[in-house]
């Protein structure tokens, strides 16, 4: 076996909070590599990494103001698989969980496997985790969806308001390159308005969700009816949640003629039959039906 198909590709995440989200395993594998690229969010965590491992090298210069985002994600991975190629043991290094909403680490992990590296990425703390500690969701109650907030636009997704809604980067929402301090225009905010009315009340509750970056800090938690939503400032570290919509209330007087109706069939079944039989074997069907 040659020299470069010794390299190996491990990609980890911070986690969302500095230091304390990040796995021991991911800790180790951060010390242990001959290489380490990195992209994170803020200035602590990025000396955090230098700390661990002090020649990893930041991927934050692939980033350049009007440049489309699809080319500064392939100059990520050309870069990481070329140290992959040199014989290195590569980490990659990405912020929340490595694996959601990261186009650069999946590419990498692909080109590497298809080039016949071992490649493996580890699980991370995602913003939807800190979301759901956060604001108390339990996506087993009704159900939970995530989209990309431009994508949900776009391809028109089809999904159940009966159930959670997470719609991520919505303060990049149509933007295909990122500048520094965008925030959501809010005539595109507008748009998302719109087909959001479509399926909720004006009067719906939405949170604008911020996970603390920083231990011991609070979550930024602003909630607002979803006739507001294009008025508020919202940041590419913002994700937005729209509550499942209350489920239709029964109506009961409905409910209790209805009853009265099926009742009423069956006593006229059983009064027709001798023993009454014929109505307790039509339930007994119903019941093993349902
Ligand atoms: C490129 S994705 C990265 C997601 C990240 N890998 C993760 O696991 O959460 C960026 C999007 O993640 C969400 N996000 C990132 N940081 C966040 C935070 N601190 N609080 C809430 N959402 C955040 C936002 O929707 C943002 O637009």
């Amino acid at each position: 076996m040659s020299g470069a198909r010794r390299g190996s590709l491990v990609v980890v995440g911070t986690g969302i909070s500095l230091v304390g989200q990040m796995t021991l395993e991911a800790l180790a594998r951060v010390k242990r590599a001959d290489a380490v690229y990195f992209v994170v969010t803020n200035p602590a965590t990025e000396a955090w990494i230098k700390r661990l491992k002090p020649s990893a090298v930041s991927l934050e210069d692939c980033y350049a103001e009007g440049r489309h985002r699809a080319h500064t994600y392939r100059d990520m991975a050309d870069r990481i698989l070329d140290a992959v190629r040199a014989g290195k043991q590569v980490c990659a290094v990405f912020y929340g969980h490595p694996g959601v909403f990261v186009r650069p680490s999946h590419d990498a992990i692909r080109r590497a496997r298809r080039e016949g590296f071992r490649a493996t990425m580890l699980p991370g703390v995602s913003a939807e985790a800190c979301l759901f500690a956060d604001l108390g969701v339990n996506p087993g109650r009704a159900g939970c969806q995530s989209f990309e907030a431009t994508d949900f636009l776009v391809f028109r997704r089809r999904f159940d308001p009966g159930s959670a809604l997470i719609l991520w980067q919505v303060g990049v929402l149509g933007e295909a390159s990122v500048r520094k301090g965008m925030t959501a225009s809010p005539d595109r905010l507008r748009v998302l308005t719109n087909v959001l009315r479509r399926h909720y009340p004006s009067s719906h509750p939405v949170t604008i969700y911020e996970a603390a970056q920083f231990p011991f800090c609070d979550p930024h938690i602003k909630r607002v009816r979803l006739a507001r939503l294009p008025e508020q400032k919202i940041l590419p570290t913002m994700t937005l949640y729209v509550p499942p919509r209350p489920s239709r209330v029964r109506d009961r007087r409905a409910l209790r003629w209805l009853i009265g109706e099926i009742r009423g069939a069956n006593g006229a079944t059983g009064a027709k039959g001798a023993t009454g039989a014929g109505a307790k074997s039509a339930g007994g069907a119903g019941g093993a039906n349902r």
